[in-house]
């Protein structure tokens, strides 16, 4: 990977933890893909048995696929790249390649395809897997770029944990009574904390090039300079969006970019997504329980429109990608930039919300011990956030290992989201990860956060 000339400001640091950083031994790291990849598996097995056959094979919404493409996708990229490109051997059902390439049939037509059914389909994804962890012991570094700190490992497990996103996205559209559940998420003491942080001008590292596991679009580490800005402390939460729903915040045009004012007058728009209202009081759906909105949460369940437009209102804006990521990563004392806000250290439980371990975002102002050294909370895990920026290819950009990750998405058509949900594994989340979708997207696990410019002070 091409480094840049950022050796004053430092690229990630080699981090103190066993995961990342420092070069592990074949052993070490063959530990580390196998306990990725079980992970994730254990997952995929709680979202796709938690529900019965004819759940997994219908569409919940058009706007996805059913769970059991899902299943069997998952086996057919860790076939294509673990068991085909890695390992070298042949293929094991390259006749249903097509039916599970997300290029060649869109999510509402996959339903009518002759797709495995659920009992093949965990089949097949359960051969492959024990197919990968037989050769995983003969596997050796050998100069390739993809075998190198085990990455097609840590790509198909991030895969993995990225359709496991996915599903519990089709778990929450789809309707009847709950499948899922686990325990709130902890509460921390609320403490007085200003509302928003000012993080100084100048150059930062923005990317990466030695994270082992970082994907394409997060490559490779550059310097940008990002004149002085504010930021919210916390993600903009439901109460706050209440007030801009009170003061006519969906009904006056002047908010709305022209493209989400069409959305929203052609769907009848009028709150966030799984909202209703009942006598005077705003409820949400969330995984198949109904219940009052909670006013202390960051909003969540927002298109990148409505999210400008509560900016707008607020008289603020959507954060850069560039702001988003120098609030999350930059340390004004050593000038390098960490891997996560708190530093170095992999994601515990006492730093962000992250790997589905709540089923909901944690009150705004949690996480004290997931803070950044100035003290901006929650940018890691509990919703993503829209930033202002449009996905692009970072300078020096190169596809790897394939076109069809990030570059075919690459464009004005895609809004960068940043930061990970409650539903984002830690192995799928870092302060260099990006995530992009249409604006008009709300089914996803989407909040946000508002920022200013410095000189406007
Ligand atoms: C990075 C979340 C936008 O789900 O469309 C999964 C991830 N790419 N399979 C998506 C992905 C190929 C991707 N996102
Ligand atoms: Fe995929």
């Amino acid at each position: 990977m091409t480094s840049t000339a950022d050796t004053n400001t430092t690229t990630t640091d080699t981090a103190t933890g066993a995961a990342t950083g420092g070069r592990l031994g074949p052993e070490a790291l063959r530990e580390r893909a196998l306990e990725a990849l079980t992970t994730a598996r254990e997952r995929t097995a709680l979202l796709t048995d938690s529900v019965d056959d004819g759940e997994l094979t219908a569409q919940h919404s058009p706007l996805m696929s059913p769970l059991v493409w899902d299943l069997a996708h998952i086996g057919n990229q860790e076939e294509q790249w673990l068991w085909r490109e890695v390992a070298g051997r042949d293929a094991l059902r390259p006749e249903i390649d097509p039916l599970y390439d997300a290029f060649a049939h869109p999510r509402s037509e996959r339903p009518s395809l002759p797709l495995l059914g659920p009992s093949e389909a965990r089949a097949y994804a359960a051969d492959v897997r024990t197919r990968v962890l037989d050769v995983l012991t003969e596997v050796r570094p050998d100069g390739r770029p993809l075998l190198d700190e085990g990455f097609a490992f840590g790509m198909i497990a991030q895969h993995e944990q990225q359709h496991d996103e996915t599903m519990l996205i089709t778990h929450q559209l789809r309707k009847g009574p709950a499948a899922l559940d686990a325990p709130p998420p902890p509460v921390h003491p609320a403490t007085p904390l200003p509302a928003e942080v000012l993080i100084p001008g100048g150059p930062f590292t923005m990317g990466t090039s030695d994270e082992p596991w970082a994907l394409d679009n997060e490559r490779p580490a550059h310097v940008r300079t990002v004149p002085a800005f504010h930021i919210d402390t916390v993600p903009v939460t439901n109460g706050a969006y209440l007030a801009f729903m009170a003061d006519g915040g969906y009904t006056e045009r002047r908010w709305w970019q022209p493209e989400g004012w069409a959305q929203i007058r052609e769907h009848g728009i009028v709150a966030p997504l799984f909202w209703r209202q009942e006598n005077g009081q705003w409820l949400r759906r969330r995984f198949g329980v109904t219940e009052p909105v909670p006013e202390d949460e960051p909003v969540v369940h927002v298109s990148w429109y409505e999210a400008d437009a509560y900016a707008r209102w607020v008289g603020r804006r959507l954060p850069t990608e560039a702001e988003w990521e120098k609030a999350a990563r930059h340390d004004p004392v050593t000038g390098r930039s960490h891997r996560y806000p708190w530093g170095d250290a992999d994601p515990g439980p006492d730093h962000a919300n992250l790997g589905q371990r709540h089923l909901r975002p944690a009150r705004a102002g949690s996480y004290p011990a997931g803070a950044s050294p100035l003290g901006v909370r929650q940018l890691i895990g509990d919703v993503w956030e829209w930033t202002a920026s449009d996905f692009l290819p970072y300078p020096g950009f190169r596809a790897f290992p394939y076109k069809e990750y990030s570059e075919v998405f690459f464009g004005p058509d895609h809004k960068v989201l940043r930061g990970g949900s409650f539903a984002v594994d830690a192995v799928a989340c870092r302060g260099t990860f990006r995530n992009w979708d249409y604006p008009v997207r709300r089914q996803i696990f989407a909040g946000f956060r508002t920022a200013r410019s410095a000189e406007l002070d």
